[in-house]
């Protein structure tokens, strides 16, 4: 399968296997295999050296940088960016000698979920929806819907944004205004987030899909590097 007659593109440096599902405008950069049985859907983009594993389901308009391996027992909902060479797992105990195929444990990264460079997901956890993991961070136990996630182990230093910014403080009546898209959020239960305007499970509208200001320049000065 090169690509050209079918709905989807794929570089002709790299492999798809009979039996895997893509879907249109999908496009599958130099270098990466997708296995039989691997489910992707449509508008994603797989960068260079990519592995999708029998198995594996991926969503819609997923963005998987270089370098990403994503296994056997992981699902990856729509809108999920996978940051490059961030490492997804899927069995906690492996040893070689030691034949676990079929024991494979569930990885599932929530829609619009961020994972950073480098960052590693340890298996069997749950990344809520458009939770945000920082560049090395090492997940280890379940993350909730917003949650900025850092660190070794990856410990929650906030909540982030659907564009991918830091909450700022709640006003008086507990709401949270995303200084880029102006959303409105709310802690509505200890530890609970949700968007006041949107919800979680719709897409942005298309007057918010479009980034258009540094992330610096949302910092005071003395946040500035
Ligand atoms: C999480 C992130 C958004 C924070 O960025 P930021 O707001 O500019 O952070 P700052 O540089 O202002 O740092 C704030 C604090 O967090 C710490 N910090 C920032 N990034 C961190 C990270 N990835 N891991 C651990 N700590 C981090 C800083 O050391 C600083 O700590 P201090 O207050 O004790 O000095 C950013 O570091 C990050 O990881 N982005 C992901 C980048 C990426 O992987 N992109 C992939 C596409 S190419």
């Amino acid at each position: 399968m090169t690509g050209q007659s079918t709905p989807y593109f794929v570089h002709e440096s790299a492999y798809v296997d009979e039996g895997a599902e893509i879907g249109e405008g999908t496009k599958i950069w130099h270098f990466a295999h997708v296995m039989s049985g691997a489910k992707i859907g449509e508008r994603c983009i797989l960068g260079q050296n990519v592995l999708v594993a029998s198995d594996a389901v991926i969503g819609s308009n997923v963005k998987v940088q270089n370098n990403v391996a994503i296994y056997t027992g992981t699902v990856v909902e729509d809108d999920v960016f996978l940051g490059p060479s961030c490492v997804l797992t899927n069995v906690t105990n492996p040893r070689s000698q030691v034949v676990r195929h079929g024991l494979y444990e569930k990885t599932v990264l929530r829609r619009g979920a961020t994972v950073g460079a480098n960052a590693t997901i340890v298996c069997g956890v749950e990344i809520g929806r458009y939770a945000f993991i920082a560049a090395g961070a090492v997940v280890t136990a379940d993350v909730p819907d917003y949650a900025l996630m850092m660190g070794v182990p990856a410990r929650r230093k906030g909540w982030a944004t659907r564009h991918g910014l830091p909450m700022p403080a709640p006003d008086a009546e507990g709401v949270m205004v995303c200084p880029e898209s102006k959303l409105r959020y709310k802690e509505v239960e200890p530890g609970v987030i949700r968007c006041l305007d949107l919800d979680e499970e719709a897409p942005l509208p298309a007057e918010l899909s479009v980034g258009r200001i540094r992330y610096d320049e949302f910092k005071s000065p003395q946040q500035k590097k």
